[in-house]
């Protein structure tokens, strides 16, 4: 039996895409290799584009595993995700990592297995011809890695044609899932690369989602992430061709006898809808969590950006959910350094931030992705100027985000069980509604279980309780 690791970098999306392709390939018959046990037969590299960061790491990783190849020649590197999707990254493997066997994008994820065996197959046919180099065509010689260009197998497409349902997926967690709804992005906020990555937007057929939800539920599952990289854009049509938007497919899923939690992930503030707002509020199993990515505190900025709305906008949106919803936890995304930002757009970020008073932030430096308007804007920030921002972002970010902690001390919460902390040992984490993290000493059996824990304690990024 094959074994097969795979490294992800990146979003909930490429988490997720990682678990269909382990369910793709636990399905025919290969083995998932322990992080201990050594080389594997196969590595898939399951790429980011979204920083010039992931792209380095990607290259770092690729770079070590030439080692592997030259150690076993049978080794097999399978490329795949965002990146491929970029023709300037696809043309370097080609040419400078000959090492590299089967690469594939973002919209073929299903033809994956198929790609593999092909490899297999052209590896046979090489082999069978070249007995010179005792097996096959890349094997090793004078200490370097031949081309594996002959058995490559290297498929990519601009877009997808239609959604390829009943993919198996091969969850983390027992008890709870991803679900994508819907793909791509039409949006082009100017410095984003994913519109070009994860093509245009499409959205599932809303009964498709339901009966997976459903048999998900049936397998254990009681808490369910939607994800999309637009979720409120969501546009279903149903098999009587009735169209569903979003808030609708989120009480229909409430229905689902069993299921008790629902998140989403992510959510663009122009399109979010007065009625999802109220779905907060009426719907017991959506969780009082929204993350709402704001990017920038000043107008000027947000134009620039492409973002469709104003800082008015925005903070009109927050005070409305927090009006429908008073303790609902709210989280965002931010990018420090955006061509042209000045310091008073700074400042108007942090103000923004200081009013809002965000459970937590991401928050991320300017990085300009070759193909997306804002990396040709002339007036890029310094390094140094955006760093010293970031830095007191975060500061601030970071006292706010005690500070809502803390006010958790005392109460009772419904925590979902993640399972054992990875390092202290008789200690379990797990998830609050509002998506807090919770560590508490407890039996790993109550993994998966809906738990009461009385909350004794708090840091910046988690808390600390007491099963009851
Ligand atoms: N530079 C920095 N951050 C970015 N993001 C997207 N593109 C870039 C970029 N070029 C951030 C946004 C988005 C999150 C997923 O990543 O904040 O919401
Ligand atoms: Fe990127 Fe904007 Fe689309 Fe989000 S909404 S994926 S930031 S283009």
């Amino acid at each position: 039996m094959k074994t097969y690791r795979i490294i992800t970098f990146g979003c909930q999306m490429n988490e997720h895409d990682s678990e269909v392709i382990s369910g793709m390939l636990t399905q025919r018959g290969y083995m998932e290799a322990a992080e201990t046990a050594g080389d594997p037969d196969i590595i898939i590299i399951n790429t980011c584009s979204i920083r010039e960061n992931a792209d380095k790491r990607f290259f770092g990783t690729l770079g070590q595993l030439k080692k592997i190849k030259a150690r076993n020649p049978d080794f097999v590197v399978c490329v795949c995700g965002c990146m491929m999707q970029q023709e300037h990254i696809t043309t370097r493997i080609r040419r400078s990592y000959p090492w590299v066997d089967v690469i594939f994008g973002t919209h073929n994820i299903h033809e994956f297995p198929d790609m593999l065996q092909e490899l297999y197959d052209n590896r046979a046919k090489a082999a069978a011809s070249e007995p010179v180099n005792a097996g096959v065509s890349y094997a090793v010689a004078k200490h370097e890695i031949r081309s594996s260009r002959e058995t490559r197998v290297d498929r990519i497409y601009d877009d997808a044609e239609e959604i390829v349902e009943g993919l198996p997926a091969k969850r983390l967690y027992r008890h709870k899932s991803f679900v994508n709804i819907m793909f791509g992005c039409n949006n082009f906020c100017a410095y984003c690369i994913v519109p070009y990555t994860r093509g245009r937007e499409k959205s599932r057929c809303p009964e498709d989602i339901l009966s997976e939800v459903r048999s998900l539920v049936a397998d254990g599952v009681k808490e369910v992430t939607l994800l999309g990289q637009n979720v409120n854009s969501y546009k279903g049509e149903d098999r009587s061709g009735k169209q569903w938007d979003f808030t609708d497919l989120i009480y229909a899923l409430s229905d689902i006898e069993g299921l008790e939690r629902i998140r989403f992930m992510t959510s663009h503030p122009k399109d979010l809808s007065d009625k999802l707002i109220e779905a907060f509020a009426k719907c017991d199993k959506l969780c009082n969590y929204i993350h709402l990515p704001v990017q920038a505190g000043s107008s000027d900025v947000l134009k620039r950006m492409n973002r469709k709305y104003s800082r008015e906008k925005y903070l009109e949106i927050v005070r409305k959910l927090r009006e429908t919803v008073p303790d609902i936890a709210v989280s965002t995304d931010i990018i420090v350094g955006f061509p042209g930002e000045t310091e008073e757009d700074f400042q108007q970020t942090l103000q923004l931030a200081e009013e809002v008073r965000y459970d937590s932030a991401f928050t991320f430096l300017y990085s300009p992705r070759p193909g997306t308007p804002a990396a040709e804007y002339e007036d890029q920030i310094p390094e140094m100027v955006k760093h010293e921002r970031f830095n007191r972002l975060v500061e601030t970010m970071n006292t706010i985000s005690a500070e809502k902690n803390a006010a958790y001390v005392g109460r009772t919460c419904r925590v979902l069980v993640d399972g054992p902390d990875k390092k202290a040992r008789g200690m379990l984490n797990g998830r609050t509604e509002e998506f807090k993290l919770v560590d508490f000493e407890g039996p790993e059996e109550i993994t998966g279980q809906m738990v009461d824990v009385e909350i004794t304690g708090s840091n910046t990024f988690s808390l600390r309780g007491k099963l009851k």
